[in-house]
């Protein structure tokens, strides 16, 4: 009986711990019991602090959100405006404020990264455990294989079920609000440690990589555009998003050189074509709530002090609406790493805020090798910097109204109702599953298919036979990095042998090969393009043991030099599986047997390894550079003999063909009033300019289109997905123009010997612009082409540009 009651008592006093009516500050891990306020202005936790909410107009919801951020600043002193300028705020008491923590990951699945996103620990498990223990939540494919896909829909609703899970551990106490992904930046080189992360080389599909999974992280069904005369300041957020690494960031570790002291040369052309581009689409395009700017400096600049690519830019002209963060650490990083200006840590911090950054990423909850706290750069040096009249106070006010107004976008301070039941339930759920076994299995690249050896008939193999180093490939290797534990985790090995018995004299041998976080990571650029050099051999060694040949797997973020299996007769199949995730080891058996049809293709180009010493990975031109005799970057700009597998390669268990019913079409774009023609570099053997060379699609109105359809027909007997790419290409006189350039993309479904048509309309000046030399974005005059090919089947058609001037 007596233990009944304490039991009982003890049930009451975890439900009051659980509910508002509390006096600790939001999402306060430190406290004994930790308090869970899923809302700032709570009456309650206003009296629990001696507070009247009613007196704090910042709390009233029925003022406009710029009136109650005003209020709320306003009542601020400066050292308590500092104290908001780090991710892990000081908030203050006396004011009802908080502390919040900026800082939560959710690149491809919530992630453990940063102070923020708490599982329970099975070994030490929280005081507020039990029932509502979080241990895992899921884990998506890594991103570059989500966008093999070319699939926006995936994309898209990777980030809703995301947002889903990262809300339910907001409402628990676990988590945060603002997350800061997804990677947008291009790889421009094959080495980048990074590739795993982003979505590819080519700036167009990261730029819609990053709309989609912004607009799936932030987009609240029915807000998902401000009404007509609103306030796109006011619309509400479901979690905030955050495009990275801003800006002509793509080098991390590399023969001495690192982020955090290395200058990005880049000419103004390269930045407008390729290095802010995803970055403009994500704003523009994604309305996304943050970027972050990288630690390197670009052209001299330090990119979290550079108020040209913050505040004229993302702020002028893209509109952000939102906040700017910097990168962990890089306000240090000027002072301690570039040693900018000889800039002390006051006229840094100051550079940054006055360049347009709103918040400072430090890593102040972690000691430094001497065991003292690190400490946040600004709020460290933000009193020295107003105290010396370095920095006014009104550049913090600017800071702080960007940051409290995401905040009151996102319910911080009022809850948003149709979220406020996420919990527990609501991760991992079997729907979150299979999307992750999904869309690992659309990131799925066939590379090579000898005589049809794939997929495997299970029931007429038996049995096979599995090597390599990735067989049992541990959780570490199959997640890839920035994520938390998997709700479920399943190796190769598991996978496969769903389908068939081992045995040890079985005729088909598959080999899990590949590399892992040693070799490629944030922090880690690649010293080549190869497997390591045992691996190699222990491959060809079983490919030549073997009675039959053998299937090879890769696992891997970036390229990798697989000359050696490309024309090896005894290597039948080779499989790209890309970091696949928690469901990894399903989706690579599912389409070894069969069960799902391969539809990924290369969203980089995969390099033989002897492209590498042709370039030093410093060099950040993406065109060739004739004076150095470096080869272009990117299947834009490169189609030498270095390339084992292109971008856009990928093969399936059936072929799909291509037609285009059109020949050729003409336009006659109308140059608005004042409009000018413009200069094109032409090549040396075209003897005369057209009168009319270009015209720069600032200030047109760009409404022409094209629209055409391209059947594609499944000449097979499976049905499968496959994504349709559309390039153009400039008019082949112009010099110094992409070879070819994305310019759409849709992935369809073709059941087996049937045709599905695939209707297209490009916009004329974004589907043809190309950026000139003095970075115009122009449309050029002259014939374009429309090119829509894959391994079987090439389309193209004729587009011809004049102007009426
Ligand atoms: C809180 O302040 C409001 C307005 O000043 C007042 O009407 C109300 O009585 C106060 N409530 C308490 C509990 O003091
Ligand atoms: C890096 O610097 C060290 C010390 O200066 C030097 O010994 C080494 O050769 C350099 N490594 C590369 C790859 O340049
Ligand atoms: C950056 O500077 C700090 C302080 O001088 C130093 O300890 C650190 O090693 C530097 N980091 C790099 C990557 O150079
Ligand atoms: C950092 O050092 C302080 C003492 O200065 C100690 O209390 C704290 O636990 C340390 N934190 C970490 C993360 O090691
Ligand atoms: C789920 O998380 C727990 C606690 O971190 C961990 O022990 C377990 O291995 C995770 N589950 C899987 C499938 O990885
Ligand atoms: C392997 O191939 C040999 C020769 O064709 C055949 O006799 C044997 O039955 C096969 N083994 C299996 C397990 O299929
Ligand atoms: C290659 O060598 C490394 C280091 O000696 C070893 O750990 C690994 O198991 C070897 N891999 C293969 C496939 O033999
Ligand atoms: C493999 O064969 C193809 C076709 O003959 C050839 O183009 C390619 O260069 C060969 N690959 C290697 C790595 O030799
Ligand atoms: C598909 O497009 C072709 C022309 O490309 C047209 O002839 C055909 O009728 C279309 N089929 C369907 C089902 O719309
Ligand atoms: C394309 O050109 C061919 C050959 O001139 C002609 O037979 C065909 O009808 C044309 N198709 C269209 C859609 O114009
Ligand atoms: C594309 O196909 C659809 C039917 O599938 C048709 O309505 C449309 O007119 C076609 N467009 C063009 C440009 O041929
Ligand atoms: C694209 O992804 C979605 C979500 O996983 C899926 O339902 C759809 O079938 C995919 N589209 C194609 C053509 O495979």
């Amino acid at each position: 009986m007596a233990s009944h009651l304490h039991l009982l008592l003890l049930v009451a006093l975890a439900s009051l711990f659980s509910t508002a009516a509390s006096t600790r500050t939001l999402l306060d891990d430190t406290a004994t019991a930790p308090q869970v306020y899923t809302k700032v202005c709570d009456a309650a936790r206003f009296a629990g602090l001696g507070l009247n909410m009613t007196e704090f107009r910042y709390c009233d919801a029925s003022l406009p959100y710029a009136d109650r951020v005003r209020d709320l600043i306003g009542r601020m002193t400066v050292e308590e405006k500092v104290g908001a300028l780090g991710d892990w705020t000081d908030g203050a008491a006396r004011l009802g404020l908080p502390v919040y923590k900026w800082w939560s990951e959710a690149l491809h699945g919530l992630s453990t990264t940063g102070p923020t996103t708490k599982f329970d620990n099975l070994q030490t498990p929280h005081l507020h455990s039990g029932a509502a223990a979080v241990y895992n939540a899921t884990v998506f494919a890594n991103v570059i294989n989500s966008a093999a896909s070319f699939n926006e829909t995936l994309w898209k609703s990777i980030g809703q079920a995301v947002s889903t899970e990262a809300r339910a551990m907001y409402n628990m106490g676990k988590g945060g609000l603002t997350y800061w992904s997804p990677n947008i930046n291009v790889v421009r080189d094959p080495r980048w440690g990074r590739a795993l992360e982003t979505p590819g080389e080519d700036p167009f599909v990261v730029g819609r990589y990053a709309v989609n999974f912004v607009r799936g992280m932030q987009d609240i069904p029915g807000h998902e555009t401000t009404p007509a005369g609103g306030d796109p300041n006011t619309r509400p957020l479901k979690t905030s998003a955050c495009c990275k690494h801003y800006a002509a960031y793509d080098l991390d570790d590399w023969h001495n050189h690192t982020r955090f002291d290395f200058d990005a040369r880049v000419d103004e052309r390269d930045m407008v074509e390729t290095f802010q581009r995803p970055f403009e689409m994500c704003v523009r395009d994604g309305d996304v709530s943050s970027v972050m700017c990288s630690y390197n400096r670009v052209n001299g600049i330090p990119a979290c002090a550079d108020a040209r690519l913050l505040s004229q830019t993302i702020r002028g002209d893209w509109g952000l609406h939102g906040y700017i963060v910097s990168d962990c650490d890089a306000v240090r990083v000027m002072t301690d790493n570039h040693t900018w200006l000889g800039y002390t840590g006051a006229e840094s911090s100051a550079a940054a805020i006055k360049a347009g950054l709103d918040l400072d990423c430090g890593e102040s909850w972690k000691n430094d090798t001497d065991g003292h706290p690190l400490m946040d750069f600004l709020t460290t040096y933000g009193m020295e910097a107003v105290n010396k009249g370095k920095l006014r106070e009104s550049d913090i006010d600017n800071a702080l109204t960007n940051q409290y107004t995401t905040l009151m976008r996102l319910g911080y301070f009022d809850d948003i109702a149709q979220y406020s039941s996420l919990g527990k339930k609501d991760i991992c759920t079997d729907e979150h599953k299979s999307l992750a076994l999904d869309g690992a299995r659309q990131g799925i690249v066939l590379l090579k298919n000898d005589d049809n050896l794939l997929p495997l008939d299970a029931k007429k193999v038996g049995a096979v036979n599995v090597r390599g180093p990735h067989v049992q490939a541990p959780d570490k290797v199959m997640d890839g990095d920035y994520t938390g534990p998997p709700c479920r985790y399943v190796t190769p090995r598991q996978g496969v042998r769903k389908h068939v018995r081992f045995s040890r004299h079985a005729n088909t041998t598959i080999y899990f090969g590949g590399i892992n976080l040693n070799i490629e990571r944030e922090g880690n650029d690649r010293e080549d393009l190869l497997l390591p050099k045992n691996q190699t051999a222990e491959i060809i060694r079983v490919a030549r043991a073997s009675p039959n040949p053998i299937i090879l797997v890769i696992l891997s973020g970036g390229g990798i030099d697989v000359s050696f299996a490309q024309n090896n007769s005894k290597i039948g199949a080779i499989l790209w599986a890309g970091y696949p995730g928690g469901e990894g080891g399903n989706a690579i058996a599912d389409v070894i047997f069969g069960k799902h049809n391969p539809g990924g293709r290369l969203p980089l180009t995969w390099f033989k390894n002897k492209y590498i010493y042709q370039l030093p990975m410093t060099s950040m031109e993406l065109r060739p550079v004739a004076k150095h005799g470096y080869p272009g970057r990117t299947y834009k700009f490169y189609d030498g003999p270095e390339v084992l597998y292109p971008f856009g390669y990928g093969l399936s268990y059936t072929k799909f063909l291509y037609e285009m019913g059109t020949n050729g079409t003409a336009v006659t774009l109308p140059v608005a009033g004042g409009g000018h023609c413009k200069q094109l570099s032409y090549k040396p053997s075209v003897s005369s300019a057209p009168a009319c060379p270009a015209i720069n699609v600032n200030g047109q109105a760009c409404t022409e289109t094209i629209g055409f359809n391209v059947s594609v027909v499944n000449d097979g007997d499976r049905g499968g997905s496959h994504p349709v790419i559309v390039f153009t290409k400039p008019p082949a006189e112009v010099d110094d123009a992409p070879i070819k350039q994305v310019v759409a993309f849709k992935s369809v479904f073709v059941p087996a010997g049937s045709t599905v048509n695939v209707s297209f309309e490009l916009n004329v000046c974004k589907a043809f612009g190309i950026v000139e030399k003095t970075a115009y974005t122009v449309v050029p005059s002259g014939v374009s082409t429309v090119l829509v090919e894959n391994v079987h089947s090439s389309v193209s058609f004729p587009v011809k540009i004049s102007f009426s001037v």
